[in-house]
């Protein structure tokens, strides 16, 4: 069930005959669910054009490090920031040389220095440059750096020599990028997740409610779900897809995703609250819509919302659980408070006064907060984030 669905790749494409498969290599991963954006090398321009690259991805392509103009739109930091997965397809010897060297003389080779993104090679080279000891013993240091290789196959080659060099097949490529995001870390859990906000009705046409998208919650059930685990995500109100292989409940306020949380308590290794609940209610829901008329001012009385985590944490059996908690000043000491409070195995911290991370963006940085330390994630794309969060979840559990 491997799938790209809601993952962003990063294609660098590098000067080489193979650069031609890298066009229908596009395709092939939006077919697994991919979003695409393309770096090109000068040399990569002199086999395929930018343009036919922008009309296969739908987005800009990148070709420059020093372009004012392109790195007001999504600069090389942004671009690094960005992606889950970096693709160089294909890879000449040159660009490899320059990769171990660590040069950052154009955009390919500064976004792989600044990416914490894994970074994933299909070779393509002629076969007696495939052999020499200088690409071999390249590969050797990328690998001792976790940078994969794909292939590279055997067969005929476009100089007309037959060895090892050819790139493999862009569906080939797809799915073994596809494969990356599967680590199998939570084979066999069953993982629950509360995810977005929650709607707290005044009357029929007004709620109180906050700015919780629930991105950081659906990029928690993907990854968790890559990793191998059976995934519930009970979500509040929020627009967003449901990832591929996840049982999605919907919910509105916080007494429904209370409920819905205890009804999916059966059989749940993981439970992970990444939902914005409110923490309160009107005391009373009006039944028809509240009339402003002769009104200068209206008071409404709150109630407090249970607390689902809590509720969870105090069950038995009970999951191992993890909070978020959502703060704006000392975070880490409001988090460690909450960890305690509400007796969670973890408790994730995030600081939602800034306006680049947190709510509705799609970045986040966060502190992961135990009863034995804090660790902390800088900032990344939830997506990435989250499979660093599943990851080290899994080593907890
Ligand atoms: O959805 P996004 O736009 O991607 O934004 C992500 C996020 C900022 C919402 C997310 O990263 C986050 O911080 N979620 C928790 C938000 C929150 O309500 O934090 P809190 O500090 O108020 O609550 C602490 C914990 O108790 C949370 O796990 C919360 O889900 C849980 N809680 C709170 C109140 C309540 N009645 N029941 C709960 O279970």
């Amino acid at each position: 069930m491997s799938s790209l669905t809601n993952k962003q790749i990063l294609l660098g494409v590098t000067g080489g005959i193979a650069a031609y498969k890298s066009a229908e290599l596009v395709r092939r991963l939006q077919d697994l669910g991919a979003e695409v954006r393309v770096i090109m090398t000068a040399a990569a321009q002199q086999f395929i054009t930018p343009l036919t690259m922008q009309a296969l991805s739908g987005n800009p392509v990148h070709t420059q490090l020093l372009d004012p103009e392109a790195e007001a739109g999504m600069g090389h930091i942004e671009l690094a920031r960005w992606a889950d997965l970096l693709l160089v397809a294909p890879a000449s010897a040159d660009f490899i040389a320059r990769l171990v060297n660590g040069a950052g003389d154009d955009l390919l080779t500064t976004v792989c220095l600044a990416t914490a993104a894994p970074i994933c090679l299909a070779p393509a080279m002629n076969q007696a440059m495939w052999k020499s000891p200088a690409t071999q013993a390249n590969l050797a240091q990328l690998t001792g750096r976790n940078i994969v290789c794909f292939g590279p196959a055997e067969g005929s080659q476009a100089c007309g020599d037959v060895g090892p060099g050819r790139m493999l097949e862009a569906s080939e490529l797809a799915h073994l990028t596809a494969g990356r995001f599967a680590t199998g870390l939570l084979a066999g859990k069953s993982v629950v997740i509360t995810a977005g906000p929650t709607r707290e009705a005044i009357d029929p046409v007004r709620y109180i409610s906050n700015h919780s998208s629930g991105k950081m919650g659906y990029a928690l059930a993907a990854a968790a779900r890559d990793a191998g685990a059976k995934v519930t995500i009970i979500s509040g109100p929020c627009n967003l897809a449901t990832p591929e292989h996840c049982t999605r409940i919907d919910v509105e306020s916080a007494r429904e995703m209370h409920q819905a949380s205890l009804d999916a308590l059966a059989g749940c290794d993981v439970f992970i609250a990444s939902a914005a609940v409110a923490d309160y209610r009107p005391a009373t829901v009006a039944e028809q819509k509240i009339k402003k008329t002769g009104r200068d001012s209206m008071t409404i009385e709150l109630v407090k919302n249970p607390d689902i985590v809590a509720a969870v944490a105090a069950s038995e059996p009970r999951p191992f659980t993890v909070g978020f908690a959502a703060e704006t000043s000392d975070v880490v000491h409001y988090a460690r408070d909450k960890l305690v409070r509400k007796k969670l195995d973890a408790v994730i911290a995030n600081d939602v006064s800034r306006t680049d991370i947190g709510f509705n963006s799609d970045q986040n940085a966060v502190t992961i907060i135990t009863a034995d330390g804090e660790t902390t994630l800088p900032q990344a794309s939830k997506s990435q984030l989250a499979r660093e969060l599943i990851a080290y979840l899994a080593k907890l559990i």
